[in-house]
């Protein structure tokens, strides 16, 4: 994610970029920095931690500038460190940069820069690019404007970049492709940065840079050009939002952006590993530790919460695609009961936090056992992630609701290129099925955006259902840790009591509870289980309970029996769970606020839990 902000005009830039950097905290706060021009003298400053920890750390240092760019990091490459922060400067220290995104192929030009004796300061792939520009801009004798036109036709990824050289000490040079940027105009100045929240007290004027354009920005003067040098007219629209609004994005509430946020998250989680052209899945993490996986004897998946339910669909993934006996285990019980570990177990960690205590101290004591520990983490450098052997991160960006949503679906998104990475190379699965795997789990961003673009009739549903007292949630196979997670997320949000049940198994208990003021929600789409979710059905309308289903779209046996039904676009059923867990995150949501609860803090939870 990484948040990003630049002034140049009349006023002080410093007071500007760091009140416009505490607004885009939401979208990483690992660490932060300026750039500022100051009479041809470049100062950066950067520093480890919150934006107000590196406000404290530059009391007393030149802050003078009227021109400055400003960063605060969610990391990816590279550990949260001083060293990591940006801006970034140039080998020669003229150029200053930050940037948003993922450069995918910046290994391949380290090595060329390594080759002609370029030394690197930080792990990122932001040094790697900005030494890139430099040494097109100093081997073309060229402009900075010209040499980011030459280096961008080569990059390979998404970002969003803002430089500053003493060269042209007036002048940021912008470019974005896939990472966003506004830039706000002012009389005599102009504000840069990732959405409208740091601009809007200044100016309601606003240009919404488009993918593949260069801005070059002065205090007077806006230029937009395209890659290929042709000058764009600039499309200004007025803002008509409140601040507080625009915090979230436009939205009412963190949970509702980050359940619409997942169409991007998913495939920000599957960009540059499902490489379906080529019918390749590249995971560091999982090549580099291969034989542990091939030769595991057993897995062990340790999690929480929702993470615990990702777990359990992994279980179903990795059993049937890979063939490997799966253990899930709550994180907290199997810390305290003395496991057997064996040597060839793996254990998989599933973490959105990294830091949640009860996994963490669960792994510690099985990596003292000589387990090899792999894991699952959506926070860059968190403690679950520094004590791995290896892993994949999600890529979901930071997730400030308490209820978990798109980290979820990033888990599993994460989660299913593992069991086909494996199964593959297991030779445990068919490669017909592998490559119609890959094929349809890049489909599921669409699918997701298609569930999203209209939750009217979710709305609806939970509207009229928002009084129940209880609720059942019943699903077979891959949908039965879905109805778990519906469960889980309705209890947090609605504070409503809710359970989840393997649905064949409703009949050997909670069917006692079935009557007509019960809503049991079914998670039936189509799969192999869908005959024998049908009769479930029918066995809870039998005894006058209310249905609610989550449906394929185009069934209609599920419809004629359900009370309400909340459609999802057909899957495979491995996959199936990415789509049909968004109408329950959307009901759960939709209860709660109906109720007039604080969705995004609910009651005695917290974001990260690091008590045991
Ligand atoms: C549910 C939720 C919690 C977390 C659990 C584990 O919406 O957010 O159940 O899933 O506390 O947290 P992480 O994944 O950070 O280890």
């Amino acid at each position: 994610m990484c948040g990003i902000v630049g002034y140049t005009g009349h006023r002080e830039a410093f007071p500007v970029i760091v009140k416009g950097l505490k607004r885009l905290e939401y979208r990483g706060y690992d660490s932060s920095g300026v750039a500022l021009l100051n009479n041809g003298q470049l100062n950066v400053y950067k520093k480890k931690g919150k934006v107000s920890e590196m406000e404290e750390s530059v009391i007393g240092k030149d802050l003078h500038s009227h021109i400055g760019i400003g960063h605060t990091r969610w990391a990816t490459h590279g550990e949260p460190s001083d060293r990591n922060a940006h801006p970034h400067q140039s080998q020669s220290g003229e150029l200053a940069m930050i940037h948003n995104g993922i450069i995918e192929n910046y290994a391949q030009i380290k090595q060329e820069l390594l080759a002609k004796g370029y030394t690197f300061k930080s792990d990122t792939d932001t040094e790697v690019l900005l030494n890139f520009i430099e040494d097109i801009k100093k081997n073309n004798n060229c402009g900075l404007e010209e040499a980011l036109r030459i280096a961008l036709k080569r990059i390979v990824g998404a970002y969003c970049i803002l430089l500053i050289s003493p060269e042209d000490p007036e002048t940021i040079i912008a470019a974005r492709k896939g990472s966003p940027l506004v830039i706000g105009i002012g009389k005599g100045e102009h504000f840069l940065a990732s959405d409208a929240s740091p601009i809007i007290e200044y100016t309601k004027e606003v240009v919404y840079v488009n993918d593949y354009e260069i801005a070059i920005i002065r205090p007077d003067e806006l230029i937009l050009k395209n890659l290929g040098n042709e000058k764009q007219t600039p499309f200004i629209q007025k803002l008509d939002m409140e601040l507080a609004a625009i915090e979230k994005g436009g939205y009412e509430h963190f949970m509702l952006k980050e359940i619409h946020e997942q169409p991007d998250t998913i495939f920000d989680c599957l960009r540059g590993r499902l490489l379906v052209q080529t019918g390749q899945i590249m995971m560091g993490g999982i090549e580099n530790n291969l034989d542990a996986f091939i030769h595991a004897q057993r897995i062990i998946i340790v999690a929480c919460g929702t993470s615990w339910h990702a777990g359990l669909i992994a279980e179903y993934l990795i059993e049937e695609l890979c063939r490997i006996p799966v253990e899930v285990e709550y994180a907290s019980e199997f810390r305290y009961r003395n496991p057997v570990i064996n040597k060839g177990d793996v254990i998989i960690a599933i973490s959105q936090s990294g830091e949640t205590a009860d996994t963490l101290v669960a792994l510690e004591s099985a990596k003292e056992k000589g387990a090899f520990i792999f894991g699952v983490v959506n926070a860059v450098g968190s403690s679950i992630a520094r004590l791995s052997h290896g892993g994949a991160y999600t890529h979901s960006g930071p997730e400030i609701g308490v209820a978990s949503t798109k980290a979820f679906t990033g888990q599993l998104a994460v989660l299913s290129m593992m069991a086909l990475k494996i199964g593959r190379a297991k030779g445990t699965l068919d490669e017909k099925r592998y490559l119609q795997l890959m094929q349809d789990l890049e489909t599921i961003p669409e699918k997701v955006k298609e569930i999203l673009n209209d939750t009217s009739n979710i709305e609806r549903i939970a509207e009229k259902y928002k009084d129940a007292s209880d609720f059942l949630f019943l699903g077979r196979g891959y949908n039965f840790p879905v109805a778990l997670e519906g469960a889980l997320k309705l209890k947090e949000i609605s504070y409503i009591h809710a359970e989840g049940y393997p649905a064949a198994e409703m009949k050997h208990g909670p069917i006692a509870l079935v009557d007509e003021k019960l809503p049991v929600v079914f998670v039936a789409t189509k799969d192999s289980y869908y005959e024998k979710i049908v009769s479930n059905v029918q066995e809870i309308k039998a005894r006058k309970g209310k249905v609610i289903a989550v449906a394929t779209t185009g069934d209609e046996i599920i419809p004629g029996m359900a009370d309400d039904v909340m459609f999802v676009p057909d899957a495979d059923e491995t996959i199936a769970p990415l789509l049909s867990v968004v109408p329950l995150q959307l009901l759960s949501y939709f209860v709660g606020k109906a109720k007039g609860f604080d969705v995004d803090k609910p009651r005695n939870l917290a974001k990260s839990v690091t008590v045991e």
